[in-house]
């Protein structure tokens, strides 16, 4: 595709007319091999944001961009790869303890993580704070590792979906993030190109999401098990709260200390709630019966913490060092006067847990209310770790109390699920398979 083909794509796009799948696959090449140039790109972006895309063209570019980098590939012959996704929140210490857990049970976890993106935190930088824990995996390791031990988690390496990479950055830059067809291409390209034969989704809602209205993130999350169903893979997406963080910690460090001591048996109750569905639905997407009874069991008997501690070692990993990761000592925030916390200003606490640990690896925030809680004045709100945990004291503005009491908003919206079967011949998977 040369400039002229790609102007008529973009004045079609911007006319909303439907590109074909063969437009798609040629723009994506033209644009990895710069025969189309990024304000073409942006252009076409934009069209795609104001008039929609059709669910054909998220799947042909979701195709494209797979095809624009390596694939790994796992063997169905030795089980199930599962592997999870989040679209990004506070707290979310989902990643560090379901892969774990899920692999306690005998599922093959195999989950490549990405880097905060603006006010939410990402996997790999919390994992880079444990002493020696190596995030960048050549491809055979992470295999390896997967077959090995039952679970890895990696970041993306620069051969899996560049052009993604590369849409991705330019989309950032140039306000076009919004669009229900990019960004559903956009996670499930890479889910796809990581090799796993089953996906969970985590699709979040609320003020801290991209998706702030729950019936935008039930569709999103409905694009995303679509589109896994047209390659033929198995996925389950729930869409889940984030008026407010998941846990309790917000930062780098310190939430690898809040998912060490979830593992440990002792986890904030409404992260558990998450982290359990989640576990359960990679354990039976991964082809075995009673997943939440495994997930429970595997918690309780300090399985799941022993396969945390196996899979830090077999990525070069201190586990000495990690249980002595501990935030020095916090200057609390406190509540300027009493009364029911009605909402928190989610990616205000994201952003100073993501300014704490920029400095301190083990600084952050601990928040340390709900929304529904009643709170006396000169109570703490938050808790602030790190050099800098002084500048965290403005932060008692992003809690607002109310004299009315409030209801807790829901953490679990929804659930839903494709109906494609994955084929194994393993002998926790059904024989009439
Ligand atoms: N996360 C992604 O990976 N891609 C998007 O487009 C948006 C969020």
């Amino acid at each position: 595709m040369d400039e002229q083909a790609m102007r008529r794509c973009i004045e079609r796009k911007r006319d909303g007319a439907t590109l074909s799948a063969q437009e798609w696959d040629d723009i994506i090449s033209a644009f990895m091999d710069d025969d189309v140039s990024e304000a073409q790109m942006a252009a076409l972006c934009m069209a795609c944001v104001w008039r929609g895309m059709s669910f054909d063209e998220a799947y042909a570019l979701t195709r494209a961009m797979v095809e624009s980098g390596q694939t790994i590939a796992f063997d169905v012959e030795h089980g199930i790869v599962v592997d999870k996704h989040s679209s990004g929140g506070v707290s979310d210490i989902v990643s560090l303890v379901a892969v774990p857990l899920a692999a306690a049970c005998g599922a093959r976890v195999a989950k490549l993580s990405g880097r905060a993106l603006g006010h939410t935190g990402g996997t790999i930088d919390k994992l880079e704070t444990i002493p020696g824990f190596n995030v960048a995996l050549p491809i055979e390791s992470f295999v390896k590792q997967v077959q090995q031990i039952g679970c890895a988690i990696a970041a993306q390496t620069q051969a899996l979906v560049p052009a993604d990479k590369r849409i991705y950055h330019l989309r950032d830059r140039t306000a076009t993030v919004p669009s229900m067809g990019l960004i559903a291409a956009s996670i499930v390209s890479k889910k796809i190109a990581g090799g796993a034969h089953a996906f969970v989704f985590d699709v979040k809602t609320g003020p801290g999401a991209m998706m702030q209205q729950p019936p935008q993130a039930r569709e999103l999350a409905q694009w995303l098990v679509e589109i896994a169903a047209r390659f033929e893979r198995r996925a389950t997406a729930f869409v889940t709260d984030m008026s407010q963080p998941l846990g309790r910690c917000v930062g780098t460090g310190i939430e690898v200390v809040e998912a060490r001591e979830f593992l440990r048996g002792n986890g904030d109750a409404r992260a558990e709630e998450l982290v359990l569905s989640i576990a359960g639905a990679l354990v039976g997407e991964g082809g075995f019966d009673e997943p939440d009874a495994l997930v429970r069991e595997a918690l309780s008997s300090g399985r799941a913490y022993e396969k945390f501690c196996e899979m830090i070692a077999a990525q070069g990993g201190d586990v000495a060092a990690l249980e002595k990761m501990q935030p020095g000592a916090p200057l609390e925030v406190c509540a300027p006067q009493s009364g029911y916390l009605t909402a928190m200003d989610v990616v205000r606490l994201g952003n100073a847990g993501r300014a704490l640990s920029a400095e301190d690896s083990l600084g952050g925030i601990e928040v340390a209310v709900r929304i529904g809680d009643y709170v006396e004045a000169g109570a703490p709100l938050v808790r602030a770790f790190g050099r800098d945990a002084h500048a965290a004291q403005p932060l008692a503005h992003a809690f607002t109390l109310s004299q009315a009491p409030v209801q807790a908003p829901p953490l679990l919206y929804d659930a839903l699920c494709n109906a494609v079967v994955v084929k194994s011949r393993l002998a926790h998977a059904d024989p009439a398979l």
